[in-house]
This record gives C-alpha cells, sequence and structure tokens, in this order.
C-alpha cells in the first residue's frame, strides 16, 4: 500500500532524512517513488518506477535540498505504473504539490467535475485530485486549512494527503480521512508519515491522528483542525516505547527469518504482562461480557480463531470469530443488547476492513475492545479498552510474531478472565501462569529443532504446487495459518481445514505422495490417528507436527514428524505454527522468492 511522508525543518536539509522515512515505508509495497523539495520559491519535482534505491539513484534524491519536502512510495491502484502517475503532483500553475495514501473512489466523478471547472489533469492517478480539488478552494480562500476541508467535500474515498504551497513555504499540511498518519516531533523539525515506525530513527515523540482531522506543522509546531468544522482540537504528543532497531536485518537474511527468531524474546516479554494492571480494563470488560465477537483479517483471523477455543474453554466467554469485511453483511439485524463486546484484532490497528466494522458496530452498542501492536494507531483509539500484543515492529509482509503473540495474549485474557469469573481454580491459574512464563523457552527449542527439518523438507514441497493442511480443535488456527503463510510467499494453493471434513470431498485429491500436514494437540490423538491414516493408505505423504505421542510415529516417516517439546493442550498451538513457519520461509528461499515481500501484497490493507 502506498506511504506518504513528509518534513518541515529549520535547516535544509530535509532530503536525507524524507529518504529515511522512505526506505521504512518500503515494506508497505510500492512500485513508484518519488520527493519534493522546495527552496527559495522552487518546488523540485523528481519521481519515476522502480525501487526506491534506483529511484534515489537515478535522480539524485539525496541531493536535493530544502527546508520543507513530501515524498511518496505508490503502490498502484488507479492509473498503471508510470513516471507521470507516480506522486507528487503539481496543481495546474505548479504553485502547490501533494500526495495521497488510500483511494478516492470518485475518482472518475471528481475529475469530470474538475475538468469541466479548466484544472489541467495530466494523470490517471487519483492522488492528482487530490491535488485539484484542493486548489480549486485555494483559489477562492487563500487559506490552506479552508481549501483543505472544500477540497475533500468534492470527493469520496479513504485516504490521507499530505501538502504545501509555495505561498506559505513555513507550513505543511495534512489530512487523515481513513488511511494511517501520524506526526513526529523532532529538535526543530516536524514529521508527518504514514507510519509510526518509519520515524523512529528520526523522533520518539509522536501525536496519533484521528479521522477527519487536518494538521498544520511548522519546524517547531503543530495545530490539529476538524474537517467537519474547522475548530481546533488539543492533543498531547506520547512517547512511543518500539525500538527503531527492531526494523533492520542485522545477520539475518530476511526479515521474515529474523522475526521468526525473535519470537522467543516477543513471548518472553509479553508474558512477563500476565499479572500486569495494563490488562484490568481489557480483562474486566471481557469478564462482564456474556458474547464477544473476535473480529480479524489474515493473520490476525487465524489468532482469533485459536483465541475463541481458549476464551470459550478457559474463560467461559462465548467467543466468535468472525472475518472484519464480514461482520456487517452477517450480523446487521442482531441486536447486542448491553453485554456484547467486540474484540478488534489487528497488527497494524489500521486495517480498513476492521475499521468498517467498528464503526458499524459503536453505533449499535456493541463495547468495542482492541488488541494491537502499532501503539496510537486508530483500532486502539476507538477502543474502550485495548492491550498491546508487544511484539515489536515487523517489517515483514507475512505475520509470524505478531501472530504468536496475538495467540498469546488470547491465552493470559482467557486465564485472567476465567480466573476472575471463578472457572479456572487459583491451582490452576498457577499452574497456567507457570507455564505461560515457561513457553520462551519452548519457543527456543522448537524454532532451533525444526529449523534443519524445516530445509531439508521444504526442498521437495518446492517442487510441489499443492497440499492440505488439518488441525483438529485448538490447532484449527494453527493449520490455517500455516496455509495462509505457504500460500502468501510461494504462491501455491495451500488449503486448511478441520480435519474431520477432510473426509468429506477434499480426501480425493490425495494419491501418490499428495502432502497433508496435521498440526496434533496432545490430547486429540485419538481423533487424529484415523484422519491421518485415510491419507497414509491411499498413499498420500502425512506430515505431523506434534510433541511425540506414543503410536503416531506408525503412520508418518521420521523425517516427516516435526517434534515440537512437550507441553500442553493450550501452549501447543503456539509452538505449532513455528514448524509451518520456517517450512514456509524455506520452500519461498527455494522457489527464488523473496519472503519479505511477495508480489501484490502489502503489509497494512487501508482499502476496502
Ligand atoms: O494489521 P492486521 O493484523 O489487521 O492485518 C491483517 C492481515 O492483512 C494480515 O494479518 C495478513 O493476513 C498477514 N500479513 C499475512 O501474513
Amino acid at each position: 500500500m502506498c506511504g506518504i511522508f513528509g518534513i518541515i525543518a529549520k535547516k535544509s536539509d530535509v532530503a536525507k532524512k524524507l529518504l529515511i522515512i522512505g526506505k521504512r515505508l518500503a515494506y508497505r509495497g510500492y512500485d513508484s517513488a518519488g520527493l519534493a523539495v522546495y527552496k527559495d520559491g522552487v518546488i523540485d519535482l523528481r519521481k519515476d518506477v522502480g525501487t526506491i534505491d534506483y529511484v534515489i539513484e537515478s535522480l539524485k534524491l539525496a541531493e536535493m535540498k530544502g527546508n520543507i519536502g513530501i515524498g511518496q512510495l505508490r503502490w498502484s491502484t488507479f492509473g498503471k505504473p508510470s513516471k507521470i502517475n507516480a506522486q507528487p503532483h503539481f496543481d495546474c500553475d505548479g504553485d502547490m504539490i501533494g500526495a495521497h495514501n488510500g483511494n478516492i473512489i470518485s475518482y472518475y466523478e471528481t475529475k469530470e467535475n474538475l475538468e469541466k471547472e479548466g484544472h489541467n489533469i495530466i494523470s490517471q492517478n487519483d492522488g492528482e485530485i487530490c491535488v485539484h480539488a484542493i486548489e480549486k478552494h485555494y483559489d477562492k480562500e487563500q487559506d490552506m486549512i479552508k481549501a483543505i476541508i472544500g477540497g475533500i467535500a468534492e470527493m469520496e474515498g479513504a485516504f490521507a494527503f499530505v501538502t504545501y504551497h509555495k505561498d506559505s513555504p513555513e507550513k505543511l499540511y495534512a489530512v487523515k480521512m481513513g488511511s494511517s498518519l501520524v506526526i513526529g516531533l523532532g529538535e526543530e523539525e516536524t514529521y508527518i508519515a504514514s507510519d509510526l515506525p518509519s520515524i523512529l530513527p528520526l523522533t520518539k515523540k509522536f501525536v496519533p491522528l484521528n479521522d477527519g482531522e487536518i494538521v498544520e506543522l511548522t519546524a517547531d509546531s503543530y495545530r490539529i483542525f476538524s474537517v467537519k468544522d474547522g475548530s481546533e482540537i488539543t492533543r498531547e504528543s506520547r512517547i512511543s516505547d518500539l525500538s527503531a532497531e527492531d526494523a533492520v536485518k542485522g545477520d539475518f537474511d530476511y526479515f521474515l527469518t529474523k522475526e521468526i527468531y525473535e519470537q522467543v524474546d516477543a513471548t518472553e516479554k509479553l508474558a512477563y504482562g500476565l499479572e500486569s494492571d495494563v490488562l484490568d480494563s481489557l480483562v474486566e470488560k471481557l469478564a462482564k461480557a456474556d458474547k464477544v465477537f473476535l473480529i480479524g483479517c489474515g493473520s490476525s483471523l487465524n489468532a482469533c480463531n485459536v483465541g475463541s477455543y481458549y476464551l470459550n474453554n478457559v474463560a467461559g466467554v462465548l467467543a466468535i470469530p468472525v472475518i472484519g469485511g464480514r461482520f456487517f453483511e452477517e450480523y446487521k439485524d442482531y441486536d447486542p443488547g448491553d453485554t456484547t463486546a467486540m474484540l478488534c484484532v489487528s497488527q497494524s490497528g489500521e486495517t480498513k476492513d476492521i475499521i468498517n466494522t467498528i464503526n458499524f458496530a459503536k453505533p449499535k452498542g456493541y463495547h468495542i475492545l482492541g488488541m494491537v501492536n502499532v501503539p496510537g494507531s486508530t483500532v486502539e483509539r476507538m477502543s474502550e479498552a485495548y492491550a498491546y500484543i508487544g511484539a515489536g515492529i515487523e517489517r515483514s509482509v507475512p505475520a509470524t510474531k505478531t501472530y504468536t503473540n496475538q495467540v498469546l495474549l488470547f491465552l493470559i485474557l482467557a486465564a485472567r478472565v476465567g480466573h476472575a469469573k471463578g472457572k479456572l481454580s487459583d491451582k490452576d491459574f498457577e499452574s497456567l501462569k507457570d507455564e505461560i512464563h515457561n513457553l520462551s523457552k519452548l519457543v527456543e527449542v522448537t524454532v532451533k529443532n525444526s529449523d534443519e527439518r524445516a530445509k531439508k523438507i521444504a526442498k521437495e514441497l518446492s517442487k510441489i504446487n499443492a497440499m492440505s493442511l488439518l488441525g483438529y480443535g485448538v490447532t484449527h488456527g494453527v493449520a490455517l495459518e500455516g496455509a495462509l503463510k505457504i500460500r502468501e510467499i510461494n504462491y501455491i494453493a495451500a488449503e486448511a481445514m478441520y480435519s474431520s471434513e477432510f473426509k468429506h470431498g477434499p480426501l480425493s485429491i490425495v494419491s501418490d505422495g499428495y502432502p497433508v500436514i496435521y498440526v496434533v494437540a496432545p490430547n486429540d490423538k485419538y481423533y487424529v490417528i484415523s484422519h491421518i491414516s485415510e491419507v497414509e493408505c491411499r498413499e498420500g505423504r502425512p506430515i505431523v507436527i506434534a510433541e511425540h505421542i506414543d503410536g503416531l510415529d506408525k503412520y508418518v516417516q521420521e523425517e516427516d514428524y516435526f517434534e515440537i517439546p512437550k507441553s500442553s493442550q493450550l501452549i501447543s498451538p503456539i509452538l505449532a505454527v513455528i514448524p509451518l513457519q520456517l517450512l514456509a520461509l524455506y520452500m519461498s528461499i527455494e522457489r527464488g522468492i523473496n519472503p519479505d515481500y511477495p508480489r501484490n501484497l502489502s503489509k497494512t490493507l487501508t482499502v476496502d
């Protein structure tokens, strides 16, 4: 997805710093890059199709001089990737420059109206529409805030936009209308960017923004205004505890490898928070709810699938996982009363499907709760109570450590709620607590033990274009997550389902070495053995991920058994996902794919 960014500074060296931010937004996915820097009455615009390194090198972006500048990384939606469609864009007379992130769904209509009024629109890109719509109002108002308010009224869509005008080159403006945007405060310079991790090497001081807000930045101040009526909004800055170092590869070839290994630390840190009072408010709200919808997309949805098992079985709370984009269709006539909660799970806290669901559910009376990784994100700010999954920055497009910490946080919440409600005795709570505190050691053993085996099997599986993954009970979500990882970075068909469902049709695919991966929790041996033998006796290739379970090895070749450390029914799904992440990673490398940046995808999906 596109990334936008800007800096206004006292010194004339913004270009190099803009590139620091731009490079850190590259993980979101893009095909073109551009910068526009102002000095002495001239806006210098340089942009092109290609990687950010290519554009920096070929257009000498680092040499641009000026104390105000904006930049954009474009992921094409309206208009094919080309130099002219790359952003930023000028207005008609070259006095104003702007770039957007998101989609203007009224693109054709707004463009036609603006052209009828004489605007000269030269690209096929919707970002240019934003510039001209604001220009139209600036010509009348001669005031950027009023012009932005007027311009926005001309367009429909979900986006964020950053701009400046030659008339006031000491001020940078931006507006948030559905896509993520955050202000950063430095020493005699101020930043705006699509996400917080991108500005961390420059500052840890940030100001979160809500939809419907315009910002006016100078090198040492920020002001926020409402799009509704232009009134000023006061908001304090915050200090982020995320670390900028989290976002570099270090000795690893890929962010994905690093992030799989970082699960040891991430789970350890989160487990410390088990007794922390920062969870009190969320625990209290969940304990009061008689029903909770768990809303997520992709990996976060898969975490909800395991989470619903925990909440139902450990906490005694009826928990129903629902796809982010499905809720408002499926439950449009449902009356939540006063005791229905909605726990929105999102790494970025910016996913549009989730925000749409919250916008639908909040006015109906659902208690909105959040589970996010990015502090200050939109989901956090829309929630009555929330918790951080504390996985640190995740750069690779495939979710790994954030998925694992979401599942662990579900277990922690279920334990706390179950104990608070008396469903879990003191003794059982203490023993679950010990298991959670011990988890990171088991994660470490699992990563180390699975690595070589995954590499070896990956060599064979990377030649195969389809496979099935099966889970049962608490491991169903793990199978779903494993299949998503394999599909996402291998471009093959990997389907996941409940293991008892396999015989109801899909079994017909099995013959001649077809791989079927079983994820088995310790107590489920007796249900799963018959499912495995159905495949084994039809010449399929069962691969098993489980702790040592007597008798299971009879159905599987020794080299196809990923033996994870002994744990318990509740802990085992957190370990079992690791061999699948490694398998997906090594298969992808075998195929010559960069697993950090799979084609067509982006890390944060702020569009419908
Ligand atoms: O930021 P979110 O957790 O809301 O993102 C949801 C999905 O887009 C995300 O989990 C996606 O499925 C993963 N990148 C897949 O690995």
